[in-house]
């Protein structure tokens, strides 16, 4: 008899049921479901930590393909919390996973999560528990893999955002900054950006002159187009911002408002009419993985169930180049896969006259 785990952690996105699916079908296939058991562990490592847990079964997964969000709920867990004793239940929250995992005698626990959660799976493995993990998020920053799923569709759906934002924009002659999420790393903004024609990209990796992104909304003004699509992360921030330390950086923020905000309030009297914000927010993590991330997840999931009936544990499966390949945790643990400033898309897009205000 097989027992194997799941979780899903951090913030959603487009293809986690999938993706789980694409593990449990592997597995009964190879084995038969009579031989599986299936623990599907509620909203992230609160369900392992607290014991809440239900026990599932092929069919649980079946016909979840095309389902966005997750089928076991999520949260957020801090990995620099994991560590710390509960403050509520005085519980140690590390042993207390151990012990859930020992109780349910699981042969692997299958963590579908970003950065932090990796880490904490990276931990788990280091602690002696088998765990294999699929790289989720709609950021694509997870370092050691060339993609994650989630990313494809939320591109579409920003994407869709810049498309409807511009006809009114061109009806009105406005000013739009569209608002993408991202508060470290840009790959988001910066594909749909391209993607839907911005005339100037802001990304976090990428500190912004005000005076710049000004000289890009006159210039169009004074052309026929006469209006501008700005697309900033939400994490973009200006030269001056970057020179902040982190705390220093993070009050002001609190202070100031989000990143469009605070650019439309530096543009006010440096460029003439209207200037509106448009964020499509939680939209982007919501809804139907789009046929890319469904196949990629299920594909992703086949890849980890493969290496779970394989048993080779303490791995991430990662996109390299056209294959699926499993890379170690430990490599994968605390690093970010940041836009590279002279980088290929980058580059692209200046040369198509995209400006990045710099
Ligand atoms: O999951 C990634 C992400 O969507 C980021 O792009 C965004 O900054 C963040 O999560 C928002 O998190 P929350 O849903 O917790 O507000």
């Amino acid at each position: 008899m097989k027992r194997i785990g799941f979780l899903t952690s951090g913030g959603d996105c487009q293809g986690l049921n999938p993706a789980m699916r694409g593990v449990t079908e592997t597995i009964c296939t190879a084995l038969g479901e009579k031989n599986v058991e299936f623990y599907g562990f509620e909203d992230g490592y609160k369900g392992l930590i607290y014991g809440k847990y239900r026990k599932m079964t092929r069919a649980d997964f079946a016909g979840i393909q095309n389902m966005g969000g997750t089928i076991l709920g999520t949260s957020r867990e801090p990995f620099k919390y994991i560590q710390v004793i509960d403050p509520e239940t005085g519980l140690d929250k590390v042993k207390e996973m151990k012990k859930t995992y020992s109780k349910l005698k699981l042969d692997c626990l299958v963590v579908l999560g970003g950065n932090g959660s990796t880490k904490t799976a990276n931990l788990l493995s280091e602690q002696g528990l088998n765990v294999v993990t699929l790289p989720k998020t709609i950021d694509n920053d997870i370092w050691g893999t060339d993609m994650t799923f989630g990313c494809h569709t939320a591109v579409e759906i920003a994407t869709e955002a810049i498309d409807r934002t511009r006809t009114t924009a061109a009806s009105h002659s406005r000013t739009f900054l569209v608002e993408i999420m991202g508060h470290k790393v840009g790959w988001l903004a910066l594909e749909a950006g391209i993607a839907g024609g911005a005339d100037a990209i802001l990304l976090p990796e990428i500190p912004y002159s005000v005076n710049k992104v000004a000289s890009v909304i006159k210039k169009n003004a004074k052309s026929s187009r006469k209006y501008s699509i700005i697309v900033v992360a939400e994490g973009a921030m200006t030269k001056d911002e970057a020179k902040m330390s982190k705390k220093e950086r993070n009050a002001h923020f609190a202070e100031t408002g989000t990143a469009s905000d605070r650019l439309a309030k530096s543009l006010e009297g440096k460029v003439e009419g209207e200037i509106r914000c448009v964020v499509p927010g939680h939209t982007q993590r919501g809804g139907n993985p789009c046929a890319y991330d469904r196949r990629f997840a299920t594909e992703l999931g086949a890849a980890a169930g493969q290496l779970i009936l394989d048993e080779k544990y303490g791995f991430m499966v990662a996109l390299k180049g056209d294959k699926l390949e499993p890379v170690p945790l430990s490599e994968v643990a605390g690093k970010l896969k940041y836009v590279p400033v002279d980088g290929e898309e980058v580059k692209y897009a200046k040369a198509l006259g995209i400006s990045f205000a710099d």
